[in-house]
This record gives C-alpha cells, sequence and structure tokens, in this order.
C-alpha cells in the first residue's frame, strides 16, 4: 500500500494505544511486519508541548519510517499549528484522532466527541491538510451513537478535505468498548471512498483478520488490544493473509528474548523507575497464557527496581526454555 511518497511494507497496521504504543512497542511492532504504528495521541494544545509525558510521546529516535503521530484537539488552527510543529520534529504522516471515547479527550470536545459536527470535522481536516507538506489520515468511530451512525459522511467529507487514508473503528463513540464491532458500516464506508480504508475493531487471530477484509473490502485492518504482549502477532497476520498457512506460537526463547528487548526499551525511554512500572502491564500480558506466568506477574508488580525485574523476567523464560 503506498501513502504519498511512502510504501509501507504491508496493509496491517498497529493501532494507536495511549499508554501502550509507545516507541519501544512501535518498534517491535514494526519488526514483526506492522505495515504502520501511529504513535499514541499528543495533544495540539501548545502548552502542553514541553511536558514530560508529550516530550516521551515524541521520541522517534530510531523508529523506522514512515514516523506516523496522531494529534488530537477540536480547534482548526491550533490542530494546524500541531501538525506543523510535529512535522518539523519528524513526523512524515499526521493522523488525526476522531476516534477515542476518552472523558479526557471527549470533555474538551475532541477525538470522537467530532464525529457530531460534521462542518467542523472538515474545517479540522482541511486546516490540517494545508499546514502540512505530509500526508494527512484520519481516525474515526463509526458515529456518534448507534442511532447516529455518520460514518459515510464522514469519510466523504475527510475524503473531500484531502485525507489520504481513513481507519475506522467499528464502533460507535456511545459503544465505548462494549458488544462486539460491526463491520456492515466500514463495509459501506469502503464502497464510498476513493482513499484507503482501513478497518478495526476486535481483530485478534489471522482467521479475524481474512474475515474482516473480507466482510468490509477494506485496504487494511489495524489491530489493538489482541497485539498487547504479543508483537509477532503482526507476522501470524501478514504471513497467514499472504500464503494461508498459520505459523506456530513463537517459542519460549523468542518470546524472553523480545520481552526483555520490550522491557530495555521501556527502561531507556522513561527511565529505570517510571520503565518498571509501565512494563509491568506488558509482562503480565505477555506471559499470561504461559505455564507459572501468573506469579511471575505477581512478582514483578511489586518490584520498583528495573534489573531486578529484569532479571525475573529472565530467570522464568531460561527455566520455561529449558
Ligand atoms: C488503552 C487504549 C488506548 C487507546 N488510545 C487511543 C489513541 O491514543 N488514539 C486512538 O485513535 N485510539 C486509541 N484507542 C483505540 C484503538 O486505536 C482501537 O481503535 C481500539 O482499541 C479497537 O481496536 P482493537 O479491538 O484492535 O483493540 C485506544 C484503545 C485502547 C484499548
Amino acid at each position: 500500500m503506498k501513502l504519498g511518497a511512502h510504501a509501507l511494507p504491508s496493509a496491517v497496521f498497529v493501532a494507536p494505544m495511549a499508554g501502550i504504543t509507545d516507541r519501544p512497542f512501535r518498534r517491535l511492532a514494526r519488526r514483526y511486519g506492522a505495515g504502520l504504528a501511529v504513535s499514541e495521541m499528543v495533544s495540539a494544545r501548545p502548552e502542553l508541548r514541553a511536558s514530560r509525558k508529550s516530550l516521551l510521546r515524541l521520541d522517534h529516535a530510531g523508529e523506522p519510517a514512515p514516523i506516523s503521530v496522531q494529534i488530537a484537539g477540536a480547534d482548526p488552527v491550533m490542530l494546524a499549528q500541531a501538525a506543523r510543529h510535529n512535522v518539523e520534529r519528524g513526523a512524515e504522516i499526521i493522523d488525526i484522532n476522531m476516534g477515542c471515547p476518552a472523558k479526557k479527550v471527549c470533555n474538551v470536545f475532541a477525538g470522537s466527541a467530532l464525529l457530531a459536527d460534521e462542518n467542523l470535522v472538515a474545517r479540522i481536516v482541511a486546516a490540517v491538510v494545508a499546514a502540512v507538506p505530509v500526508p494527512v489520515t484520519v481516525k474515526i468511530r463509526t458515529g456518534s451513537s448507534p442511532a447516529q451512525r455518520n460514518a459515510v459522511r464522514i469519510a466523504q467529507i475527510v475524503e473531500a478535505a484531502g485525507a489520504q487514508l481513513l481507519a475506522i473503528h467499528g464502533r460507535t463513540r456511545a459503544c465505548m468498548f462494549e458488544g462486539q464491532a460491526e463491520y456492515d458500516t466500514i463495509a459501506e464506508v469502503k464502497s464510498r471512498v476513493r482513499i484507503p480504508v482501513i478497518a478495526n475493531g476486535d481483530i485478534a487471530t489471522p482467521e479475524d483478520a481474512k474475515c474482516v477484509l473480507a466482510l468490509t473490502g477494506a485496504d487494511g485492518i489495524m489491530i489493538g488490544r489482541a497485539a498487547q504482549g504479543r508483537p509477532w502477532l503482526f507476522r501470524c497476520i501478514t504471513h497467514y493473509l499472504a500464503t494461508g498457512e498459520r505459523l506456530a506460537a513463537p517459542r519460549p526463547r523468542e518470546i524472553g528474548e523480545v520481552l526483555v528487548e520490550h522491557l530495555d526499551g521501556l527502561y531507556d525511554l522513561y527511565g529505570e523507575e517510571q520503565g518498571a512500572r509501565v512494563a509491568r502491564k506488558h509482562i503480565g500480558w505477555t506471559v499470561r497464557q504461559l505455564p507459572g506466568g501468573e506469579s511471575l506477574r505477581h512478582a514483578v508488580n511489586g518490584m520498583t527496581v528495573a534489573h531486578a525485574q529484569r532479571a525475573a523476567v529472565n530467570d522464568y523464560f531460561e527455566r520455561l526454555a529449558a
């Protein structure tokens, strides 16, 4: 798939997840074949640019191109300035968040709250497209609520305003994460616009990926929660889509090496203390279905020192591999 000047290595993308898809996670996912890994959202508000959180979210050192930065906000001028600011700092794609239902985002009328104001959506996308020389992409939900599923109109607006790709999570804002994602609306959107459409929501296995692509006719898929603790899922899915063959799960040795690399990336990015805290959930997700995983999870949750955490993980996987 092409996006502007960028030839993406696959049409299986990582979904942006604030607090999870930081640089260490994105690097692993890309290495395992994810075609694009959008950053966690950063606020468009200029007063937040220098916050530690924003600076960490915008650290792309060593990340493979193209670097895609997601911006969140509701004011077209501010979003345009934020897009420019991020492009000056290395973003090669700007993604606009119109999909997040989180209160913190929606209270300021951003994220998926924007879907209720089609005029504002048009002004935001046009302003951001005019502000930067790089491709602009948009991530949406199917509408504000099941009674107001306006994703087709939003998609047409976004396309007319110059966005080059649209990702859709098959739930409305009101649905939060409840129930099952639906793909009919995504199929309808795909049939009504010419820009690439990426389907998202509840894709957890290679078979799900194939099924959602067939149901929607989408150009690609985006995977979030199912990749938590399993960055190799991108390899399994891209391989299955290309060959119809299911790859065996990675062996404990590979899982251990990947997890330790992930931990080292977290300690390096956040510093050892915060890194050890952030690492806990990733360790828990990685070992949740492995023998003795629950005891390891308990043990590392009590650890505040990075080298002790790393050593516990190493020991666990050495025992498992033996
Ligand atoms: C913890 C968490 C954080 C998220 N953060 C963002 C975000 O920063 N920007 C965004 O557009 N979507 C965000 N999302 C939504 C995901 O990108 C995705 O649309 C959603 O999880 C559905 O896909 P999945 O079923 O594959 O997880 C987040 C989801 C989760 C679970």
